[in-house]
């Protein structure tokens, strides 16, 4: 029996989780114990709990109740808090996602106690180490034993960074393992499509059933932590619903709705206030996203999660950002990036409704099987 720490804690963290773990449960029981671990790093029920719920994911056996803070502070007591988990339960590995800062504080702590770490999402880079998430990720990858990565773009950075890539057995932090395996995401989309479709009812709470929307999202600490950002950002979706005469639905994240509510933001907030098509609701399931992902006309995003999903439901997104870690989203003519200055969102949207109707989705993102492959090559390399 392997026994397997994962760590969880944001919330694309447990929509990953759910992938793996369905996997584990299904295929391996008996061979592989999974032991559950939610830093709390994300709380809100419409945050975490009803990820567990609608994605069938066990309860987590430990949760670290951190809640919000500095990156220090946030970081540091999922540290000191996963230390003591860890020496209880003497996994064979932790594994991590992504690159939250819950990925972070794992990697610290599992590489100093000798735990092989296996990183799910290795590779990904922005090029831009001003994003919170770029060291994260960056921390993660180098002390993993095992990495999993998703597209081709992940193996240059991979190889640039010294990473073996002859995958030669045994695998351990100077002897890494380098995988490519698809997005587990695309796996997700994949399984809950046609539930989604069939219990989410947000599109026809707001009366917006067979009227073509767009869909919008943004939480980057370089859009909600930047007033001008954030305003430049309101001001496009106010634009591009004008123009096209468009309805928004915005499921808005705590943090930015946290930050509109602050006299800094009064601009950016009244620009939503005003128009009454743009639709503000609290952060959506993940059936009622992948709905509304599914049902969308044009997504708006500057989600990790949620471009790649606009590319899996073949829809023309715009990244609200200057840069993506996805770059081969934008070989296709699909993707956008927009920033968040209003003319060029507005132009963005232009070019792709303009096209919409005739845009290629080659597939990039493998096959919708990418968890059972990671799971039979943690088997095969435990050996
Ligand atoms: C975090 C990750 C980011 C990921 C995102 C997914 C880091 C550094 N960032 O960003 O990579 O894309 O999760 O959503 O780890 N809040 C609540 N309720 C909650 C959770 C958060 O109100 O349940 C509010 C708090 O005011 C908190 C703020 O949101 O301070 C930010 O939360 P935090 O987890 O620090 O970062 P995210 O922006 O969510
Ligand atoms: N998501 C969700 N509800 C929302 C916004 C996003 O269920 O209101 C899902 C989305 O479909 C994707 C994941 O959360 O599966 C992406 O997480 P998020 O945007 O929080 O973070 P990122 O991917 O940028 O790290």
């Amino acid at each position: 029996m392997i026994k397997i720490v994962t760590v969880i804690g944001a919330r694309p963290q447990i929509i990953k989780a759910a992938a793996i773990t369905r996997v584990f449960r299904q295929q391996y029981a008996g061979q592989i114990e999974e032991i559950m671990v939610h830093t709390g790093q994300h709380y809100d029920q419409n945050m975490s709990q009803v990820f567990f719920d609608e994605l069938e994911i066990p309860q987590e056996h430990y949760n670290l109740q951190v809640g919000s803070g500095s990156h220090a502070k946030q970081t540091a007591a999922i540290m000191v808090a996963l230390e003591e988990v860890l020496l209880k339960e003497k996994p064979d590995y932790l594994l991590l996602y992504g690159d939250t800062n819950s990925t972070l504080a794992g990697a610290v702590v599992a590489a100093k106690m000798f735990i092989p770490i296996i990183h799910i999402e290795a590779g990904v880079r922005a090029e831009n180490k001003t994003n919170p998430e770029e060291l994260n990720r960056i921390v993660c990858d180098h002390y993993a034993s095992l990495l999993f990565y998703y597209t081709d773009s992940a193996l240059v950075y991979l190889k640039k960074e010294g990473f073996p890539l002859d995958n030669k057995a045994p695998f351990h932090i100077n002897n890494p393992g380098v995988f490519l395996c698809g997005d587990i995401m695309y796996d997700n989309s994949l399984y809950f499509r046609e539930k989604a479709n069939r219990v989410s009812t947000t599109i026809a709470s707001l009366g917006l059933t067979d009227k073509p929307f767009a869909l919008a999202t943004a939480h980057r600490d370089i859009n909600t932590d930047k007033p001008e950002r954030l305003l430049g950002l309101v001001q496009g979706f106010d634009a591009i619903s004008k123009a096209f005469d468009l309805d928004f639905i915005i499921p808005l994240h705590p943090r930015t709705t946290k930050l509109l509510q602050s006299a800094e933001n009064a601009e950016a907030n009244a620009v939503l206030q005003a128009n009454p098509k743009l639709h503000c609701i609290g952060p959506a399931s993940y059936l009622d996203m992948v709905a509304l992902e599914s049902g969308a006309t044009l997504i708006l995003t500057d989600s990790g999660g949620v471009q790649r999903e606009a590319y899996f439901f073949e829809k023309p997104c715009i990244i609200l950002n200057e840069e993506t870690p996805w770059p081969e989203l934008l070989e296709h003519g699909s993707t956008l990036l927009g920033s968040t200055q209003p003319e060029q969102l507005l132009a963005c949207a232009e070019q792709l409704m303009a096209v919409k109707d005739s845009l290629h989705y080659p597939p990039i993102f493998g096959d919708g099987k990418a968890a059972e492959f990671i799971v039979a090559t943690i088997m095969e390399s435990h050996g």
